[in-house]
């Protein structure tokens, strides 16, 4: 244990204890707050030890702080630690579940800082299969991605989202298998990236977007497919659910009016999972809609969306909303 002060002017992120590796050497300062003042924890180059984790958690204390400016390095010994976290019984689902999202998010935030660098991209796409392995947990599990929401500007936690809903869709809907399931999961995390290549504020100001009713913004599909094809690191199934998810089943939709069973399975389940988050917990928050009147606006607009998968979602909210 260590007390020394904090270097002035550094800010911190709280960071759960269960998100650290124990009996390993941490590669980041670890503070923690007592008396109201951020003391020094851990030194960096020092091991997180057992008795440490031990005493954290019989003092009550569920937040940690790592300085802003070594957030990377925290959630990089996050990341290289989830699958087992994932598999630990002993740490909460919710808790899981929260330190899954915020790593996305950081995921996320790093890609679209460098859309096309190799270790970014393949980041987000090795980050998806933590999402499958949550998904593959149980029925609690799935319940929890569902409702879930990442803490993120809306368009980061939008496509986590999304994410999360398209893989428990997905299982209820036929796509069996964790590849399958990873390829859909890639392509709903990145199926808006083709935006941040047309005008950056999307994923940073939203509401200030130039070309957010622009009809260019209508290529942000095929935009993003292209983009994440050049990096030779997306699988074939993403890509689909990337550019054919704004398609409609009347032809209706963008970019390339598409119709009925030209439009693939993986972009059917994440049009739906994109139209539902969108208009439930949109950028738009003046009109947010509940979830029954996103379903009803979907099930009234019966020739645009897939009609056997729109009713499972409503299966799967139905039983959200009961337990
Ligand atoms: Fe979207």
């Amino acid at each position: 244990m260590n007390n020394t002060a904090p270097p002035k002017q550094e800010s911190y992120m709280a960071v759960r204890p269960t998100a650290f590796s124990v009996d390993q050497i941490l590669s980041f300062d670890l503070y923690r707050s007592t008396g109201g003042q951020i003391t020094l924890y851990r030194s960096r180059d020092y091991p997180f030890t057992r008795d440490d984790l031990q005493q954290l958690i019989e003092s009550g204390c569920n937040k940690l702080y790592v300085p802003e400016s070594q957030r990377n390095l925290f959630y990089d010994h996050t990341r290289r630690r989830l699958p087992r976290l994932l598999k630990d019984e002993s740490v909460p689902l919710e808790e899981k579940l929260e330190i899954l999202s915020e790593t996305s998010v950081n995921i996320l935030g790093r890609m679209l800082d460098n859309p096309m660098s190799s270790e970014e991209v393949s980041g987000v796409v090795s980050q998806c299969r933590n999402h499958v392995r949550l998904a593959f947990i149980g029925d609690k599990a799935r319940n929890t991605m569902v409702t879930n929401r990442a803490q993120a500007p809306f368009p980061i936690a939008h496509a986590v989202s999304v994410a999360n809903l398209a893989l428990v869709l997905g299982m209820d809907c036929s796509v069996a298998g964790a590849d399958q399931l990873h390829e859909l999961g890639i392509g709903a995390l990145l199926h808006e990236i083709g935006k941040s290549q047309l005008d950056r504020d999307y994923y940073y100001q939203p509401e200030s977007c130039k070309l957010r009713n622009d009809p260019r913004m209508e290529q942000y599909p095929q935009v993003g497919r292209d983009m994440l094809k050049r990096t030779e690191l997306v699988p074939p199934g993403a890509l689909l659910a990337v550019a054919e998810h704004r398609e409609r089943l009347d032809g209706s939709g963008f970019p390339a009016k598409l119709k009925d069973a030209e439009i693939s399975h993986a972009g059917r389940i994440v049009a739906i999972c994109d139209y539902y988050d969108e208009r439930v917990n949109g950028a738009d928050r003046q009109t947010p809609a509940t979830p029954f009147e996103a379903l009803s606006e979907m099930k009234q607009a019966k020739e645009k969306f897939d009609p056997a998968i729109l009713m499972r979602l409503v299966e799967i909210l139905g039983r959200v909303s009961k337990n």
